[in-house]
């Protein structure tokens, strides 16, 4: 693989930059932002709540934020597809506003758990009902007099923190929301950014009711989850010299790169700059990379990475190991089962844990047919892993890489001669 590769802009940055700027007070430029079919729910979603949003085919997205009391009831249900940052994080911001909305999504995102957020916001004072007690879509949210409270985020859920600090901004009194384990931190830096009334003291992020927004121009780094697949790639294949550009190197986001270091990967950082996130190009050149082992504390900053970095543990020398994931099997689909399932098909050896998992290295990977399981980033592990088989691997499905990165195959297509 030889070449440059401009990732798509942060899925999660993006989400929250139209969620802010449609609550900021006037008109918000957002640069890169991701058109994918993720960042669009949340989109479709704010117009529904009354939001004028223009998205270009290209250039910037401009949302014209209607302030703090300026959404309307949806005259509709809100569909937000397969995207649950949307749907949790929006789950935050109803909480805190004078009428009633109903959540959807799709077949996976009604499996997924809900309870994690609607308890703490019921907590707070919304009143919230769905299937088994609201822990499932679809959701039916009554929001209104809110009141802050003390969480202590066990799960290192950023979807979780960032729907109660969203709450939080429309709440009487301090909400206070404490992990242990950090998890990305992408909400807390935006509001700063916005002007929220928001603090830090060490592990504790604070808000409190903030009477108004400041607009803003912004421009969205690259995904480094969307990044990642390209610099397994690169390093799995001989030969390769890749530099992807304009990465997030968010602390709370780059276990990947700790990760691979470790396992001997050549990664060097260039043109490192720091704005409201920090930001870099990274250069990959093909590597033999030895097995590692990957624990509980390192998951939240790597984990839409692992599976990815089960492929490249597959083709390690030696064992790997990956413990404390169990949020993994809440994912789009059980990514620990459908990881197993399609490195057993490419002739891997792995065992499979209820948090994780154990995999013995291998040369090449087989000829087989892989299933994404309707989720995307499986279908672009599979595309990563077939670059090191012996012969043609197969992707079922592999249409949901539009949910993060349209473009995936033919950037993939273009990197490798
Ligand atoms: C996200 C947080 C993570 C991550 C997801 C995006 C976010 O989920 O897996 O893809 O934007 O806050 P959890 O909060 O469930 O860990």
């Amino acid at each position: 693989m030889k070449g440059t590769l401009s990732p798509p802009g942060d899925k999660s940055i993006s989400h929250r930059a139209i969620m802010l700027s449609s609550l900021a007070e006037g008109e918000s430029r957002i640069e890169n932002f991701l058109r994918a079919e993720d960042c669009l729910s949340t989109v479709e979603a704010f117009r529904t709540l009354g939001v004028s949003i223009e998205v270009p085919p290209e250039g910037a997205v401009i949302v014209k934020g209607q302030g703090m009391a300026g959404l309307k009831a949806p005259g509709k249900e809100v569909y937000v597809g397969n995207s649950g940052t949307t749907m949790r994080l929006l789950l935050g911001i109803l909480a805190g506003q004078p009428f009633i909305a109903t959540l959807s999504g799709d077949a996976s995102l009604t499996r997924r758990p809900m309870k994690r957020v609607t308890d703490p916001l019921r907590a707070m004072g919304a009143k919230i009902q769905g299937p088994q007690d609201a822990n499932f879509p679809p959701l039916t949210v009554k929001g209104g007099e809110l009141r802050g409270i003390e969480f202590d985020n066990e799960l290192s859920s950023a979807q979780v923190k960032s729907a109660l600090l969203l709450a939080g901004l429309f709440a009487e009194g301090e909400t206070r929301v404490k992990e242990k384990i950090p998890s990305r931190d992408h909400t807390e830096r935006m509001l700063t950014l916005f002007g929220a009334d928001f603090e830090r003291q060490g592990p504790v992020s604070i808000v409190r009711k903030t009477r108004s927004l400041k607009p803003q121009a912004m421009a969205v780094p690259a995904d480094i989850s969307s990044a990642a697949f390209f610099i397994v790639a690169a390093l799995i294949t001989p030969g390769s010299d890749v530099l992807i550009k304009n990465v997030i190197l968010n602390p709370t986001r780059t276990g990947i790169l700790k990760v691979l270091e470790k396992m001997g990967a050549q990664i060097s950082l260039e043109n490192v700059r720091e704005n409201w996130e920090p930001v870099g190009d990274l250069r990959v050149r093909s590597s033999v990379l030895k097995g590692v082992r990957i624990t509980k504390k390192s998951i939240p900053s790597l984990i839409d990475e692992l599976p990815v970095l089960m492929v490249a543990c597959a083709l390690a020398e030696g064992p790997s190991e990956i413990r404390g994931a169990a949020e993994l099997r809440v994912k789009e689909t059980d990514r620990i089962k459908a990881m197993c399932d399609n490195l057993g098909r490419l002739g891997v050896e792995v065992k499979e844990f209820a948090d994780g998992c154990r995999i013995q290295g291998t040369g090449t990977f087989r000829a087989a047919e892989t299933d994404s399981f309707d989720d995307h980033r499986i279908a672009m592990s599979m595309a990563v892993g077939g670059l090191r088989s012996s012969g043609e691997v197969a992707i079922r499905g592999k249409e949901c890489v539009a949910i993060s990165y349209p473009r995936f195959f033919e950037d993939l297509g273009r990197l490798c001669h």
